[in-house]
């Protein structure tokens, strides 16, 4: 039995791999294996001897059984460091910031616009891109045969055959989304609403998508003066500038009585844009007193409420800050631009942390 014992003990601690290992089994405890023999025997033998046997058997079947599982897991174990070795990664490694992607200028832009407004009280507000005519066209004052319909060369949605209602549209400014929000919200308001408009136009200085941002302020006591003031805020907070000049041009749009289009003093002395100084004008927006037949499109009581709105183009103003020469390029995908233009992803636009740096 001790040579058994030795001669098996032996073989288990030479084995190096699990396959070896299952075949000793089969051989010493297996149902035919050597010792599962030597333990049938115990019934041929006398009581005395059986006695003697049967509990050394036991124990030497035991001693191999574990010695199995033990070698059985230091196989495991080399196994599992062999792999960890071979799998080693240095997770210290810096990443590959050639391969990282940028923040469009347009995407960058809109959140610094957000942040500015935010300082302000003013909370983001979204409405649908394929819009009712009523809320792009009817509430905001432009009744059916207005030209500014004509004028804006709307994209307008299909209406199955026989439908008389009028056709959705593609919004063709933010502006609907001020109807939306006096119908959510009510008064006193303050929001801005950024988002893609469309309209059927293309040139280097016009894409049929493109970006405005619409402001609208309601409340007991809001004048042109308070437009006014935000805008001039705004924009030297936009433009990073000390002073700004802005100049109200008296201008008409069916929503807003009176109206007026904002042009800030520039220079392009060398082909290179400076806010805040120079003989140039350079118009931004449109905006003016919310009209009463828009108040009341909204649910809103224009005796009690009035206040300011203004829609501004996020594409022109972006490529007035970045100096970036022609729309269509935002729009084409150029890994090339992109890189160029773009903006680190992590540098979130704050008032504190820096607009853009
Ligand atoms: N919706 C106008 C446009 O697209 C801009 C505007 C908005 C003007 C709000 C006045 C008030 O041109």
């Amino acid at each position: 039995m001790d040579d058994l014992r030795d001669k098996y003990i032996k073989l288990i601690t030479e084995a190096d791999d699990e396959s070896t290992l299952e075949d000793l089994r089969v051989q010493a405890v297996g149902k035919k294996g050597e010792i599962s023999l030597k333990m049938r025997e115990l019934g041929k033998m006398t009581p005395d001897e059986r006695q003697v046997m049967g509990p050394k058997l036991n124990a030497l079947k035991d001693e191999i059984n574990s010695a199995l599982s033990a070698k059985r897991e230091a196989l495991a174990d080399a196994a599992l460091d062999e792999r960890l070795r071979g799998e080693w990664l240095d997770v210290t490694l810096p990443g590959r910031t050639r391969r990282a992607g940028t923040i469009h200028p347009i995407s960058q832009v809109t959140e610094e616009v957000t942040a500015i407004f935010a300082d302000m009280g003013f909370a983001v507000a979204e409405g649908p891109q394929v819009e009712s005519d009523w809320h792009n066209f009817d509430a905001l004052n432009i009744p059916g045969h207005h030209p500014a319909r004509a004028e804006m060369d709307t994209f307008y949605m299909h209406r199955a055959e026989g439908d008389e209602r009028p056709p959705h549209v593609l919004r063709t400014h933010t502006s609907p989304v001020q109807i939306r929000s006096m119908e959510l919200q009510g008064a006193p308001i303050r929001v801005i609403c950024p988002g893609r408009v469309y309209r059927a136009d293309y040139d280097q200085t016009h894409t049929p998508m493109f970006h405005q941002v619409e402001g609208l302020a309601l409340d007991t006591d809001i004048s042109m003066a308070n437009l006014k003031w935000t805008l001039e805020e705004f924009v030297k907070a936009f433009f990073e500038v000390d002073d700004v000049e802005l100049r109200f041009r008296a201008s008409h749009f069916p929503f807003t009585e009176p109206s007026a289009e904002v042009d800030i003093r520039c220079s392009w002395e060398g082909g290179q844009l400076k806010v805040g100084e120079g003989d140039d004008w350079l118009e931004i927006l449109g905006s003016g007193m919310v009209h009463p037949n828009v108040l009341r499109a909204g649910g809103i009581n224009p005796e009690v409420y009035q206040g300011f709105a203004f829609g501004m183009g996020i594409d022109r103003i972006a490529m007035l800050k970045y100096g970036i020469p022609d729309l269509r390029a935002f729009f084409d995908s150029d890994l090339r631009w992109l890189r160029h233009y773009g903006f680190a992803s992590l540098d979130v636009p704050t008032l504190h942390g820096g607009l853009s740096r």
